[in-house]
């Protein structure tokens, strides 16, 4: 199964340009709270920016909580790609631990902005090196709902 990203980019679009640098298969979540998040069928990367209050909380932009809530979303998710801005300090970034802390998955990367040359090959290098493994661990964790149950 290919590698797939899923992403949030708010109008500043920095995430979505750095999504389309990677150039490899990704879904957008919809800005819009009225529009349905996307239901995904395969395992993916969850690539998600950073709006946190100066306290930390609401970091995690409201339309990936809602793409997150639905458990299908959630349990196919291997890990989650982070970004923000070095101006926030020690909150640079922090929706990736936020969501890794919550979902149980772990935070690949994390990058600034849209992102450098470097960060797009060293995330190209990491997912097709790690995606076998990564998708294995999930496919793992779901075994028992493909147990055949005998009469
Ligand atoms: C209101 C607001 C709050 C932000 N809070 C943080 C933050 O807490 N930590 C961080 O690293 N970046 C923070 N950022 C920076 C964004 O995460 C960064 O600009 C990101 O690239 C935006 O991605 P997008 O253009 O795809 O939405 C904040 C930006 C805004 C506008």
């Amino acid at each position: 199964m290919e590698p797939l990203f899923v992403y949030y980019s708010s109008t500043s679009l920095n995430t979505h340009r750095f999504v389309s640098k990677l150039d490899m298969p990704a879904k957008r979540i919809p800005i819009s709270m009225k529009e349905e998040p996307p239901l995904i069928e395969q395992p993916y990367i969850l690539i998600c920016p950073t709006y946190a209050d100066d306290d930390g909380s609401k970091a995690v932009p409201k339309q990936v909580i809602k793409f997150l809530n639905d458990p299908a979303n959630r349990s196919l998710m291997v890990g989650v790609i982070s970004s923000g801005n070095r101006n926030f300090g020690e909150l640079f970034a922090y929706a990736g631990d936020v969501i890794a802390r919550k979902c149980n998955v772990p935070v690949l990367y994390r990058f600034e902005l849209s992102g450098t040359p470097s960060d797009v090959s060293k995330i190209r290098a990491g997912v097709n090196k790690l995606w076998r493994p990564l998708t294995q661990k999930i496919q793992k964790t779901q075994q028992p709902l493909h147990v055949k149950v005998s009469a």
